[in-house]
């Protein structure tokens, strides 16, 4: 099979050689998928970088969703059949035209559009784990989203919307900042001209949030924890922010996160939650299938609609990368064989 192969940290344009290598092979409950395509996210991006701890050893091939037709199954696959199209988490392993996934990781998609099916696996499994699975928000909640028109920020963004949350949405442009209106944001914010924590505690007050969704970490961690109230929840999930630092940037970043002793969370009654979705996947792989076929299903009654950023063929590998590390794109960015 064919797949792109990440040889070298760094430069984006260097860093993946297109090349054949040997077919995998599957484990018991695992399905063998021909793919369409393979999906992109924040963590490759820091795979590439050599910030991404979770990386296999280079040479690797990284890439956590793809949409395919299933080929072969081995053992106990559950409802899943040779010949349904999926989509599916794959523990890297997603830059290649075959891809293994877990038949926990996998969601039949039927005739979906493949830039919609792709954004499901990763960013909307994620965001449904953070806002239905860790925390519990009723109607009129406040709550705050960061990179709020990225690929987990819009999926988060609909189901706030969805649940009647007031919503706080931070974005680093103009033109991100419209698209967050068109997505029903009550207040967005331009954090590259505004800060989000001033704009919050002078309009509402700090304790005033009742959830902060973060994977920009850092700072942004620290401010956020301010804003909520108590009952409240700061769900951290990334540190976009730590990318392409050097040293001391990179411990600027972790230690702006700031310190936590429990007696704090007892005393302000908030919390904060780590999240994941490979660790999840791994120690409850149940409740990973139970993310991705709600977010099917929600698609599919028209609940959910994933934005397609753009749909890249293999070809453009580089460009369809700096799309994203460039902050350009506005939620879900494919790449087709
Ligand atoms: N824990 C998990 O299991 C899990 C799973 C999926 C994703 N994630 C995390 O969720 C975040 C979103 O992932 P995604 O794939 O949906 O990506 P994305 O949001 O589509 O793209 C990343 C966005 O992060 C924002 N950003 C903030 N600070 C940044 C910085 N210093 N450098 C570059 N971008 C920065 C940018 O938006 P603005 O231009 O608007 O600032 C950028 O567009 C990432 O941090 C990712 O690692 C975590």
């Amino acid at each position: 099979m064919k797949a792109a192969v990440l040889t070298k940290f760094g430069a984006i344009e260097n860093a993946f050689e297109v090349k054949e290598v040997s077919n995998p092979t599957l484990n018991e409950g695992q399905v063998l998928i021909q793919s369409e395509g393979f999906g992109l996210n924040y963590a490759d991006i820091m795979a590439i970088q050599g910030d991404y701890k979770d990386c296999p050893p280079l040479p690797a091939i990284i890439g956590y969703d793809v949409v395919g037709k299933i080929i072969e199954t081995k053992g106990d696959c559950g409802e899943l059949k040779v010949g349904d199209r999926v989509t599916a988490m794959t523990r890297f392993g997603g830059y290649a035209e075959l891809a293994v996934s877990e038949s926990a990781a996998c969601a039949i998609i039927g005739t979906m559009e493949i830039g919609k099916a792709m954004a499901l696996t990763t960013q909307y499994s994620t965001a449904q784990f953070c806002f239905n699975e860790v925390v519990n928000l009723d109607k009129g909640d406040k709550v705050l989203i960061h990179a709020a028109a990225g690929g987990v920020g819009t999926a988060l963004v609909q189901m706030a919307k969805d649940r009647g949350c007031e919503i706080f949405g931070t974005c680093g442009s103009d033109k991100k900042i419209e698209y967050l209106k068109s997505l029903g944001v009550h207040h967005p914010i331009n954090y590259r001209k505004e800060d989000f924590f001033e704009v919050i505690k002078n309009s509402h007050g700090t304790h005033s949030l009742d959830a902060v969704f973060d994977a920009v970490g850092g700072e942004s961690v620290k401010k956020g924890f301010r804003l909520i109230g108590a009952g409240g929840s700061l769900v951290v999930f990334g540190a976009a922010s730590i990318t392409g630092k050097n040293i001391f940037g990179k411990l600027k970043t972790v230690f702006g996160f700031g310190w936590y002793h429990p007696l704090k969370f007892i005393m302000s009654s908030k919390a904060m939650i780590g999240v994941n979705m490979l660790r999840i996947g791994d120690n409850k792989p149940h409740v990973l299938k139970r993310c991705l076929v709600n977010v099917v299903e929600q698609v599919k009654a028209k609940t959910l609609d994933p934005t397609v950023a753009k749909v890249f063929t293999i070809d453009d590998l580089a460009d369809a990368h700096n799309y994203l590390k460039g902050r350009k794109s506005i939620g879900k960015i494919t790449v087709t064989w």
